[in-house]
C-alpha cells in the first residue's frame, strides 16, 4: 500500500478538525407569513425550508466556527498556515474579510477571500489543497461564512424565503497514512459567464434573480459537474457513502439526486433549518454529518456547489 492515491495529483491531506456556527436568530415561515403574501406550504413545499438563521456577519460567524474547528483539530492557531475564507458577504470592500479572521484566529501564513458565491466552499476546499500540493503548507484552515440574508430586499418574498446565515469551518493537515490515501480522488470547476445576470446583487442593491432559469440552471451544472469530478477519481455514484449538494431548494437537490442515480438516503439535506447559507452551506452539511457520525474516516464523499456566476464546482473526497 502507499501513502499517496496514484491516479490523485494531490498531496494526501485528511480533516482534523470542523465546526459550523449559526446566528442565534431564528426566522420562521410563519414570521414571514406576517412579513409577506405568502404562506409556510407554499415555502416548505416550493423549497423545502421551514426556518432560517439571520442577523449574521460574516467575520464574527468565521471567527466562531473557525475557533471551534481550531480546537477540535488539536492544534496551535498559529500552526495553520493558510486560510482560504469562501465569502459574497465580506464585512468591507477592502480588505479581504479573511485578514480580519486570520488576525482574531492567531493563524500564521497566508490568507485570502474566495468569491464564487455559492460555490465558494468548493472552489476554496479545491485550492487549499492544490496550494498544499504545491507548496510547504502543511496545515491550513477552509471557511465558509454568508450573510446573503442581509441582501434580500426587504418587500422581496421570494428571495427573503430562500437566504439564510452561516458559517462552517474545515482544518486541512497534510496526512503520512501508510496504510490508506485520504484527500481529494477527483474534481470539476466552472463558470457561465453569460448566467451573469440571471442572479445578481449591485452594490448597495438588493438580489435580484430569475428564479425559475436559476433552478433549470443548478440541476443541469450539478449533475453535469458531480459527473466529471466522479469521472476523473474512477468512481460510480454508487461508491459515493454521502453526497453534500449546495443547499439552495429541496427540489433542486432531489432532481440532481434522481438523475446521479444517488438515493436521499445518501445525500445530506440541511435545508429545513438553515435556508440557503451559501458558501456555507456545504460545510455546514459537513461538519453536522461527521458530528453525526453519518461519514467518518475511509468513507468518500462528492461535495458539489452551484451559485451565481454561473458558477459550479465538485469534488471527490476520501475522509
Ligand atoms: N410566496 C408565495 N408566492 C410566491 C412567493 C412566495 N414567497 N415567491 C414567488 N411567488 C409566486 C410568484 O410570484 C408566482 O406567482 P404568479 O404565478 O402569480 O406569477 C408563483 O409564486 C410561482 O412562481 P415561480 O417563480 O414559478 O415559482 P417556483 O416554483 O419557480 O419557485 C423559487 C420559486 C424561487 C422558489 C424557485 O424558482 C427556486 O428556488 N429557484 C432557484 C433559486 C435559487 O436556488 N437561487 C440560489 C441559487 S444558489
Amino acid at each position: 500500500m502507499h501513502s499517496t492515491n496514484p491516479t490523485s495529483r494531490y498531496v494526501p491531506t485528511s480533516i482534523i478538525g470542523h465546526s459550523v456556527f449559526l446566528p442565534p436568530k431564528v426566522l420562521t415561515n410563519a414570521e414571514l407569513e406576517r412579513r409577506f403574501d405568502t404562506t409556510d406550504e407554499w415555502i416548505r413545499e416550493r423549497t423545502g425550508i421551514r426556518e432560517r438563521r439571520v442577523g449574521g456577519k460574516t467575520s464574527d460567524m468565521a471567527i466562531e466556527a473557525g475557533r471551534k474547528a481550531v480546537n477540535l483539530a488539536g492544534v496551535d492557531a498559529s500552526e495553520i498556515q493558510m486560510l482560504v475564507l469562501a465569502t459574497t458577504t465580506p464585512d468591507h470592500i477592502m480588505p479581504s474579510t479573511a485578514s480580519l479572521v486570520h488576525h482574531h484566529l492567531g493563524l500564521s501564513g497566508v490568507s485570502f477571500d474566495i468569491n464564487a458565491v455559492c460555490s465558494g466552499f468548493v472552489h476554496a476546499y479545491i485550492v487549499a489543497n492544490s496550494m498544499m500540493s504545491t507548496m510547504d503548507i502543511n496545515t491550513a484552515i477552509v471557511i465558509g461564512s454568508d450573510c446573503l440574508s442581509s441582501l434580500t430586499g426587504a418587500d422581496d418574498r421570494t428571495t427573503t424565503v430562500l437566504f439564510g446565515d452561516g458559517a462552517g469551518a474545515v482544518v486541512l493537515n497534510k496526512t503520512h497514512n501508510k496504510n490508506a490515501y485520504s484527500g481529494i480522488l477527483g474534481i470539476d470547476m466552472g463558470t457561465d459567464g453569460s448566467g451573469y445576470d440571471l442572479l445578481f446583487c449591485p452594490h448597495r442593491g438588493a438580489i435580484e434573480m430569475d428564479g425559475q432559469e436559476v433552478f433549470r440552471r443548478a440541476v443541469r451544472a450539478t449533475v453535469a459537474s458531480a459527473g466529471k469530478a466522479l469521472e476523473m477519481a474512477g468512481m460510480k455514484a454508487g461508491d459515493i457513502s454521502l453526497f453534500i449538494p449546495h443547499q439552495a431548494n429541496y427540489r433542486i437537490i432531489q432532481a440532481a439526486c434522481a438523475r446521479l442515480g444517488i438515493s436521499e438516503q445518501h445525500t445530506a439535506v440541511t435545508i429545513e433549518t438553515t435556508g440557503n447559507t451559501s458558501a456555507a452551506s456545504i460545510p455546514i452539511a459537513l461538519s453536522m454529518a461527521l458530528d453525526e457520525g453519518i461519514v467518518s474516516e475511509g468513507d468518500t464523499i462528492l461535495m458539489s456547489g452551484f451559485g451565481a456566476g454561473m458558477s459550479w464546482s465538485s469534488v471527490v473526497v476520501r475522509l
